[in-house]
């Protein structure tokens, strides 16, 4: 047994290695490229290398040594062990029951002398068994002594080979930094784009989300139950004396369509629709190129942003210039309702995309073909058209949650749980990469399903839209 531990931290160190390697010829890879891309005022760097070469061969022998060595190990004739075994196992009840029929049926007669034979070549049999036994273990220990030595002189091996390693790649690796740097000066003068904004997690104010309660609105507002599907919040990034106000966009073509934004200038306004609610229009048509379509629409500094109509693309209304650009997402991005929001009853219609504000911006979360279905996250960048900022690929399969939101750069997907509760059990940290799968934060839901979820920073509020109703919930921090 101490030899096959010995292998395997064997294999280790030659893992190691390899993964070192990769490193350093990924790094020079990286150089031949941005090397290519530049034309007058060229960023180039040549990676030379004096040293001598890593002695490959060294370690392919080393491996080979190790891979026989293991074979002998495991092939250990563990087997023949067992037979043997089990053999005795077997006869020796065997023999007990012998026993004890001949001390029943002794009558002094032939009987008994015949029943004695069978005993006496019983004995006889599993004297041999046991012989054999104990020269096949004698055998075997013969074994494990080689393959422990064999292992030692592999660890001895390899020890060498990293320490010569080691040495090596931590001349590449300054080589591959000093270059870094120098390339990137060199860029830094080409570059005139403005660096991307980062998720604010330094900024985020309220600390960690833990837990929500509400809700705070529950409504129906206006039209008492007609639209099962819609939108609505506060924007965060209001103008100037829009502090207040609210928005609306109900799906009134076939739960799937829209093609305009109400506009409430206060929240009772909003429940009891006294007062005058503005109607922001995209088009008088419902629905046609880049209007809206699927509920989970974002509004943000006087805009909304929504999945356009039969398109693969973000679009973007502006209501003060009443006009739409549009981004296109990346090749493969799924829409008309082949990658929605779902849990094991259903699954919403025209939920492909999904808009969301939180402190840093606008996000869209959606899912390609090349992401086999999972969740993918992308910031949007504000800007004429919107561009397309950083892009995180989740291990979530969208199909398997309900909706999403974000708040300080983490975004969080909520499941169904039964009628009354949902559950936000994902989070994925944008600043660290870390996804996790177990929140346990539960939302007391006014009826089954979740259309539409979205963080306000604002106010620090989750809005909702379930079943024609609008619903919202405060956030806690820590
Ligand atoms: C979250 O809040 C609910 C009530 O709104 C409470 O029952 C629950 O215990 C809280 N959970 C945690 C982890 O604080
Ligand atoms: C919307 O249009 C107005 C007027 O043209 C412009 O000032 C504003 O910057 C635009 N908003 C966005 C988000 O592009």
């Amino acid at each position: 047994m101490c030899s096959r531990v010995l292998m395997h931290s064997s294999f280790i160190h030659i893992q190691a290695i390899i993964m070192k390697f990769h490193a350093v010829i990924l790094l020079c890879s990286l150089f031949g490229f941005t090397q290519q891309q530049s034309s007058q005022e060229a960023c180039a760097c040549t990676l030379t290398s004096k040293e001598k070469a890593f002695p490959l061969e060294s370690l392919n022998l080393v491996n080979d040594k190790a891979t026989k060595c293991t074979s002998t190990v495991t092939q250990l004739k563990a087997s023949e062990l067992e037979s043997m075994m089990l053999g005795l196992e077997h006869r020796l009840p065997q023999l007990l029951e012998d026993m004890s029929i001949l001390e029943k049926e002794d009558d002094g007669g032939l009987y008994g002398v015949v029943s004695l034979q069978l005993i006496e070549n019983e004995l006889k049999e599993i004297k041999e068994l046991v012989d054999k036994l104990s020269t096949t273990t004698q055998g075997h220990k013969h074994l494990y002594t080689d393959s422990a030595k064999q292992a030692a002189n592999l660890k001895e091996d390899l020890q060498e080979l990293e320490l010569y390693d080691t040495f090596q790649v931590e001349k590449k690796r300054q080589d591959n930094q000093r270059l870094k740097r120098a390339l990137h000066e060199c860029e830094a003068k080409h570059d005139v784009n403005t660096p991307p904004t980062q998720p604010p997690h330094d900024m985020c104010p309220h600390g960690k989300f833990v837990n929500i309660t509400g809700p705070e609105v529950f409504s129906q507002g206006e039209y008492a139950g007609s639209y099962k599907y819609g939108g609505w919040g506060r924007d965060p990034k209001p103008e100037a004396g829009e502090e207040r106000w609210y928005w609306r966009v109900m799906m009134t073509s076939n739960n799937r369509y829209a093609n305009y934004v109400r506009y409430y200038s206060s929240l009772s306004t909003l429940v009891v629709g006294v007062g005058l609610p503005v109607n922001f229009h995209i088009h008088a048509s419902n629905p046609t190129t880049n209007t809206v379509q699927g509920p989970n629409v974002v509004l943000y500094g006087k805009a909304l942003y929504y999945n356009c109509y039969n398109k693969g693309d973000v679009c973007r209304f502006n209501l003060t210039s009443k006009t739409v650009s549009t981004l296109e997402l990346p090749k493969g991005t799924r829409f008309n309702s082949r990658a929605n929001y779902c849990h094991l009853e259903e699954c919403y219609p025209y939920t492909d995309m999904d808009l969301a504000t939180d402190e840093s911006g606008v996000w869209v979360v959606y899912s390609t073909v090349h992401s086999f279905g999972n969740l993918v996250l992308s910031k949007l960048e504000e800007g004429d058209p919107p561009t397309l900022g950083r892009t995180w690929h989740t291990s979530l399969f969208k199909q398997a949650v309900t909706n999403t939101f974000m708040a300080c750069g983490t975004l969080y997907a909520t499941r169904y749980v039964d009628k009354s509760i949902e559950e936000i059990f994902y989070s994925l940290d944008t600043v660290t990469g870390v996804e996790k799968f177990n929140l346990g934060i539960f939302i007391n839901k006014m009826s089954p399903n979740i259309n539409f979820l979205n963080y306000s920073p604002i106010d620090q509020m989750l809005y909702l839209y379930s079943d024609a109703n609008m619903v919202s919930y405060k956030v806690l921090f820590e």
